[in-house]
């Protein structure tokens, strides 16, 4: 059967820009790839939380805003946290949940990520479940399990949604972040086609079917349309490139 999930290109733009910075960035950013689309394609942002409010009117109707990691709870006395009702309220269409960054500095758990994807999902918001294994995982050959069990433990809770436009998993190798390293398109059609297989063994086939699953990890504009080629590669998500203009616009538009 024909691959009927639409194409998804995120751009994640970490801890970059001022929030006036990235109000510019969006301003100039958005009418570049709207001008080159032939078709809808989905595309959005994933921005620091003081850039929200800011960038909210520059996306709303044109590209998906988000924010790149959300609070376990849903209110509170948790200090420095935000909510995913706050997101929400910000104009928010997504955020990102179990990024490496926040595995690897701040000792996000998969566990922890589950219960940010369902804080996520209450509010009506597409949670974006970053997996991905290490470069010493990779190279013992390991990484198949340890996919498996971060998708286990991420998406083990009750009352999670599996579909379109509920969740999003990113395959994310932590050795192609930010390294120029990046997964050979074989070597990531081969994960996704196992995150897929997962899915349909351990939730069904109408979230096999349904939730995409996009590939990050130094995408750029000459290797995208190659990664974007694999069967299982339904999008991008995209680190340092989204911060350039042409380069990101070109990445959106290597959608076939
Ligand atoms: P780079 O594209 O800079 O490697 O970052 C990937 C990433 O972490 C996106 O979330």
């Amino acid at each position: 059967m024909m691959n009927q999930r639409p194409p998804l290109i995120l751009g994640n733009w970490k801890m970059n820009t001022l929030p006036e910075e990235g109000r510019l960035l969006a301003r100039q950013l958005v009418p570049t790839v709207m001008d080159g689309l032939h078709r809808p394609v989905e595309w959005g942002l994933a921005v620091p939380m003081t850039h929200l409010a800011l960038l909210a009117t520059e996306t709303k109707g044109k590209a998906l805003l988000g924010a790149q990691d959300c609070s376990v709870h849903p209110h509170g006395a948790y200090t420095g946290e935000v909510s995913a009702a706050m997101l929400a309220a910000s104009g928010c269409d997504f955020a990102l949940v179990g990024h490496s960054e926040r595995r690897q500095y701040h000792g996000e758990t998969s566990l922890q990520a589950g219960q940010k994807i369902l804080r996520l999902q209450e509010q009506g918001l597409m949670a974006v479940y970053c997996v991905g294994e290490s470069l010493e995982q990779r190279q013992s050959g390991n990484y198949a399990s340890v996919i498996q069990n971060q998708l286990q433990e991420g998406l083990m809770l009750e009352g999670l949604s599996l579909g379109v436009s509920e969740l999003v998993l990113a395959y994310e190798p932590v050795w192609a972040i930010g390294t120029g390293l990046t997964a050979s398109p074989e070597q990531a059609n081969e994960v996704h086609a196992l995150i897929r297989h997962w899915l349909l063994q351990n939730r069904g086939s109408n979230a096999a079917e349904q939730v995409r699953i996009l590939y990050g990890g130094s995408v750029n504009a000459s290797n995208a349309g190659d990664l974007l080629s694999g069967e299982h590669v339904d999008g991008a998500l995209v680190g340092g490139a989204s911060l350039q203009i042409r380069a990101f616009a070109d990445i959106v538009l290597s959608v076939r």
